[in-house]
């Protein structure tokens, strides 16, 4: 499967319903919603009571990205403000097991977030609770960075850990990603590309969606 995931960070937030529409109106699949809490990472983006106005505009699913520390507190009220797919790091949780376990149960799709110095063998023993896995691309915490190399043999070691122990989990891929390396990174065994500044700095993200999409 092939998906874009376009990332509202890089949205006008002064015009967020208008942008929300036109992803809406694009071949986009789910909405990329960051949220940063300025200790896990440097930055503070937004938090439950801002989702809950992107879900009342959104007609596509929310792919909530949680870049807090010990997300596990917070499982039930993403639920509740709209997230359909919710994602922690791995890195910022002590209880894997038991945060995809609640996220199961409260009714969303669930995964883990791999920062780009976490190895891909962290995740032997937790792949088969995943839906997703997100590979970074960069260090989380901000818009408009510079793509990391290892990236792409990180998508392959991650295929062969899925395709040995949960074929279905969907690979993920966030940050510096665009028209030139978004074919390759489909090549290399991504399923979803995260794109915040490619798509909402172009001229025309509409038909750069497309394009991104196209790559395969
Ligand atoms: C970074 C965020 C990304 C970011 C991607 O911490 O997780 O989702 O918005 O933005 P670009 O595509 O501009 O690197
Ligand atoms: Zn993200």
């Amino acid at each position: 499967m092939k998906m874009i995931s376009p990332s509202l960070l890089s949205a006008d937030f002064g015009n967020l319903q208008r942008d929300i529409e036109m992803l809406n109106a694009s071949e986009c699949d789910w909405l990329h919603v960051d949220v940063m809490d300025g200790l896990f990472v440097p930055n503070i983006s937004f938090g439950q009571p801002v989702i809950k106005y992107i879900k009342k505009h959104a007609r596509k699913p929310l792919d909530v990205h949680l870049m807090i520390e010990d997300p596990g507190r917070y499982v039930q009220s993403f639920k509740e403000a709209g997230a359909d797919i919710l994602t922690i790091h791995y890195e910022a949780c002590r209880h894997h097991d038991r945060v995809l376990h609640a996220i199961h149960d409260a009714g969303m799709q669930g995964g883990v977030v791999l920062n780009p110095s976490s190895p891909v063998s962290l995740l032997e023993d937790v792949i088969q609770l995943c839906d997703v896995v997100l590979l970074m691309s960069v260090n989380p915490g901000f818009g408009g960075q510079k793509f990391i190399e290892n990236t792409y043999s990180k998508v392959r070691q991650l295929r062969e850990l899925c395709s040995r122990k949960n074929p279905q989990c969907l690979i993920e891929v966030d940050g510096g990603v665009n028209l030139q390396n978004a074919p390759l990174l489909f090549e290399a065994g991504a399923d979803v590309l995260v794109a915040g500044n490619a798509v909402f700095k172009s001229d025309d993200p509409v038909s750069t969606i497309r394009e991104l999409r196209s790559k395969n």
